[in-house]
């Protein structure tokens, strides 16, 4: 399974997304539309930047129940992207229901699981959300029951690859948000490493958004992400 940098390409629109694209020159990034770009312009984008040959993570991070959610992964499956996500706390029939959804498609998009989000502290998750286990042992058995329902993965934080693939296997995938450069801005992440940090940590795919959307140069950016990452 080869590694890659996923651009979170969180923009309010089309023309926004496309502009960024061109500065690419060419060049096909692995790419995540998640709620903001895909509310603003729906499956017809996902369309058309599959035609032009892009591989598509759709981070609508569904949660409901079972049958709404397969009802949901068989419209989306449909799309023809290459990963789409859930959340691991609608329990597992709502992860197989997901899968079933896919299969009523025809699709071959690889459904994985958000553990907790990467916003999300210890201080969070005991105070607010009344879970006392450890934040890393709870991300360890929410992967444990996505695997167990047949996804191929989970969204988690670069510094919980290592427990994911201790209790699922090296290749159970680990795609992990919370990146930033050394020593630059964390905005409202908090469990958060470097590139270099999370290939270390045996991350599958980590997932870039601001600091390559923002940055004055995104392609060096990318390319620093990818030169850390991948090496
Ligand atoms: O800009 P930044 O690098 O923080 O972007 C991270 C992206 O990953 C965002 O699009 C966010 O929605 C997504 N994400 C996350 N944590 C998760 C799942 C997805 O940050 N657990």
């Amino acid at each position: 399974m080869g590694k890659d940098v996923i651009i979170a390409c969180d923009f309010p629109g089309g023309r926004e997304c496309l502009e960024f694209l061109d500065k690419f020159k060419g060049r096909r990034p692995y790419i995540k539309i998640g709620m903001e770009l895909y509310y603003a312009t729906g499956p017809d984008f996902v369309r058309e930047l599959k035609s032009r040959g892009y591989s598509i993570f759709l981070d609508l991070k569904l949660h409901d129940i079972p049958n709404t959610v397969r009802r949901a992964s068989t419209v989306l499956g449909r799309l023809g992207v290459d990963m789409l996500n859930v959340h691991a706390a609608g329990g597992s029939a709502m992860m197989a229901a997901a899968l079933l959804g896919i299969a009523e498609a025809g699709s071959d998009t690889r459904i994985i699981a958000v553990t907790q989000l990467t916003s999300i502290s210890p201080e969070v998750l005991k105070g607010e959300l009344l879970i006392d286990q450890p934040l890393d042992m709870v991300v360890q058995q929410y992967a444990k029951n996505a695997k167990a329902a047949g996804l191929a993965g989970v969204v988690c934080s670069p510094l919980e690859a290592e427990v994911v693939h201790a209790a699922c296997g090296v290749d159970f995938l680990t795609v992990t948000p919370g990146v930033r450069f050394a020593g630059t801005d964390a905005g409202d992440q908090i469990r958060i490493t470097t590139p270099a940090r999370a290939k270390q940590l045996g991350s599958d795919y980590i997932v870039v958004g601001r600091p390559i959307t923002s940055a004055a140069d995104p392609t060096a950016a990318y390319d620093r992400c990818t030169g850390e990452f991948i090496g």
